[in-house]
């Protein structure tokens, strides 16, 4: 196995603070919305996830839209995982290589908890995590690969397999950090997070474990502590609706964003946007903007007009017919 670079999720745990983190979203997670979330004070940033199998496949090519996908800048960016997901180890170890020499990420992230079809059916995600001994393989595949700190993203359970089973199979592998999912496969995205899996993981994983799940506000970011005691958070969705929620955390008090504040942060987004990835990224914007004006006023018309932005100025146009462009 390599020599890891400094581990700075040892670094993070000693911290007197829990750990932040943005949790992996594909078609969420990209460079603009990272930058976002970092400046809102996340630890840590991961990116969307990325196949093996894809960069297996395409590793003579140096510009493959993978690659492409997965660039960062680390002058706006708290520290970046690449999440890979698969299942074929020899892509892993491929993948793990070719990321660590062409992106130099903090870290790399192995997806467990996928529960889409189509990654599914590629024995990847959640399958995987079905599958001890082939999850075991992965991940050995991956550290002997990696210079990076390697962490994992699991579920309560997939299939037979819970996340205690997981973690005690793994528990004498160089594992950097846990992020848990503490819902199952057949929940899916809904339903209760279960909290107080962390304590009976512990004894077997001495990294820092993050909880997942349900995380929306301020309170809800408190009680998943209390209740967990786990070491840190991941945010998801609650991270799209109010990125801000990284700094209500740490600052311990609520911050309200009202519609000014957030066409702002909507311009800042759309903004940033274009100047990575030009115009015709404002398409993949829509979908994020939507997520901003969820609960605010009239937030239906405004979703109905800003699933139409295609150019910075209609947005701006928008912004000016709602008085908000101050
Ligand atoms: C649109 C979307 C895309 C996601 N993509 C990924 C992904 O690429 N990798 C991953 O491990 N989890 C992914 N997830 C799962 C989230 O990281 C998180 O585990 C899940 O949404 C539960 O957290 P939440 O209830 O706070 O949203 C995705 C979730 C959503 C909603």
């Amino acid at each position: 196995m390599k020599e890891q670079e400094q581990n700075f999720w040892q670094e993070l745990k000693k911290r007197n603070q829990s750990i932040l983190a943005l949790a992996p979203m594909a078609g969420f997670t990209d460079i603009a919305f990272r930058q976002i979330c970092s400046a809102y004070g996340a630890d840590v940033v991961y990116s969307e996830m990325a196949s093996a199998t894809a960069l297996f496949y395409n590793q003579e090519n140096d510009d493959n839209e993978t690659l492409r996908l997965l660039r960062w800048d680390r002058t706006k960016e708290s520290r970046y995982l690449v999440q890979l997901f698969g299942s074929n180890p020899e892509h892993f170890a491929l993948a793990a290589r070719l990321i660590c020499e062409k992106i130099k990420p903090n870290g790399l992230d192995i997806n467990f908890g996928c529960p889409v079809g189509k990654v599914l059916k590629q024995g990847a995600g959640a399958d995987l995590m079905k599958n001890l001994k082939q999850t075991r393989l992965v991940i050995e595949s991956v550290l002997e690969n990696s210079q990076v700190p390697v962490s994992v993203k699991i579920r309560a359970k997939a299939g037979d397999v819970s996340a205690l089973e997981f973690v005690k199979n793994i528990s004498d592998l160089p594992v950097s950090a846990l992020m848990i999912h503490g819902r199952s496969l057949n929940q899916g995205f809904v339903g209760e997070v279960d909290f107080g899996l962390v304590k009976t993981i512990r004894p077997y994983f001495k990294g820092p474990v993050l909880i997942n799940g349900g995380i929306v506000d301020l309170k809800s970011a408190q009680s998943a502590l209390n209740l967990s005691g786990a070491d840190g958070l991941g945010l998801a969705r609650g991270a799209l609706a109010r990125p801000w929620l990284f700094q209500e955390i740490k600052e311990g008090r609520e911050i309200i964003y009202n519609r000014g504040a957030i066409s702002r942060l909507l311009y800042r987004h759309a903004l940033s946007l274009v100047e990575l990835k030009g115009e015709s990224a404002l398409l993949e914007w829509r979908k994020q903007a939507c997520w901003y004006v969820q609960g605010l006023e009239g937030a239906s018309q405004w979703r109905g007009r800003l699933v139409q932005v295609s150019t910075l100025t209609q947005l701006e146009n928008i912004l000016k017919d709602y008085g908000l462009n101050d």
